[in-house]
């Protein structure tokens, strides 16, 4: 059972507050176990292991592996690099193979679980005992088997917040600016935008009209519905996915040209907020602008959720003590126990259910018009806001922290 040897941690794809809160809860956890020789990381994910740069976290400051919690995106170095052959898989096993590496930890969506279970069953196939273990993350809440991902709770308080300070601006200008247009993240979800509908706590309060992936668009219904809204409050604030869809299947707004796709095949989206602003002074005549948060919704650690945090943190914890235990081929997952009073527990879920799943924001969380969430999505998501997550200040700034990176 007891397995010796070292360990590996890697950061994945697009980051979040709260990702280095899971890093740090694999490397302290790893620290603890004396089967777990060597604690390293691979720099930029998988990316670091197939171009062998791995550092050793035994080198760090321990002081620096705890300011992970109150520092965003991914500390180790992350990638979008999709693991597309078999030769890339069985480099990685050489690479871990060389250095001994026994406990592989990947912290990522459902694309780094399946290159963690690729990696898992070739190592089953060679006789190489290693056990794997993923971490969830993603702020786009869309991953199977978790009642949520850590990140999310984080997003959508800071992008809730930006709204109800965008909200009063409009609210303030509304006889110069009278429509204002928030872009959220979420890829073909409207997790993230649905988060944005807690800012409201009066009917008069931003957001007044949320656009999900989930409900087709159509431009005549959006317009009359945006007229409606400025007869009642003179003003609007529209919160748009970006993965808002027309009602033939495709984005309303996609980016074109040399890097319109990533190395998984995604589509690069964007560019949402601009086309709803614009259609908003055609169809309705009235002046709108435009907020695109972009990756500053995904690092807003300044107001990050602890809860979010401190589940980051235990999802990282327990992969870990699984792992130690002899558990391989899972990502760990949270189990809602109950809304009110919250509770959770870590669960585990199969690699490769995670790897080929979705989550979606249920049809019944948004109203039957299809432009605001239901009373069932405000008590999912209240309790992933709750608390702040404390940061170091100095001269009135974040500090965050940096690895000096000692490589093996
Ligand atoms: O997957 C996380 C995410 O933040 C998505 O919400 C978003 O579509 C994407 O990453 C943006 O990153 P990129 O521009 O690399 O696709």
């Amino acid at each position: 059972m007891s397995l010796k040897g070292n360990s590996i941690v890697a950061q994945s794809g697009g980051p979040t507050a709260v990702i280095n809160a899971s890093a740090r809860g694999v490397i302290e956890e790893a620290f603890k176990h004396s089967q777990i020789e060597g604690v390293y990381a691979a720099y930029d994910g998988i990316l670091g292991v197939l171009n062998d740069e791995i550092f050793d976290m035994s080198k760090e400051d321990p002081e620096v592996i705890k300011g992970l919690s109150s520092t965003p995106a991914s500390a180790l170095g992350s990638c979008r690099h999709k693991v597309k052959t078999d030769e890339d898989v069985q480099k990685i096993l050489e690479v871990f193979k060389k250095h001994n590496i026994r406990y592989f930890f990947y912290i990522g969506g459902n694309d780094s679980q399946d290159t963690a279970d690729k990696v898992k069953k070739l190592a089953e196939k060679e006789g190489y005992e290693m056990r794997v273990m993923g971490v969830p993350k993603t702020i786009d809440n869309d991953l199977f088997g978790t009642d949520h991902c850590p990140g999310y709770g984080s997003v959508i308080k800071y992008l809730a917040a930006i709204t109800m300070e965008s909200g009063r601006d409009t609210e303030a200008l509304w006889t110069h600016d009278t429509v204002s247009v928030i872009e959220a993240m979420g890829r073909n979800t409207g997790w993230i935008a649905a988060g944005t509908s807690l800012a409201k706590r009066d009917d008069e309060d931003a957001p007044n009209i949320i656009l999900f992936p989930e409900v087709p668009f159509e431009i005549d219904k959006f317009a009359n519905k945006v007229k409606e809204t400025l007869k009642n409050y003179k003003r609007c604030v529209i919160v748009v996915s970006e993965g808002t869809k027309h009602t033939d299947g495709t984005y309303i707004a996609e980016q074109k040209g040399d890097f319109a796709k990533d190395s998984f095949g995604h589509k690069q989206l964007g560019g949402a907020g601009f086309y709803i602003k614009n259609l908003v002074e055609k169809e309705v005549g009235e002046k709108a602008r435009f907020v695109i948060p972009s990756i500053a919704q995904r690092n807003g650690i300044h107001f990050a959720s602890k809860t979010d945090s401190d589940e980051a943190y235990l999802v990282g914890q327990a992969a870990v003590q699984k792992a130690v235990e002899g558990m391989s081929g899972f990502m760990t997952a949270i189990k809602r126990l109950s809304d009110d009073p919250y509770k959770i527990e870590i669960d585990t879920v199969e690699l490769s259910k995670v790897a080929n799943g979705e989550s979606l924001l249920p049809r019944d969380w948004i109203t039957e018009e299809g432009f605001f969430v239901t009373k069932k999505y405000l008590d999912y998501a209240r309790p992933l806001i709750q608390g702040e997550v404390p940061i170091n200040i100095k001269d009135g700034l974040p500090v965050f922290s940096r690895f000096k990176k000692h490589f093996i």
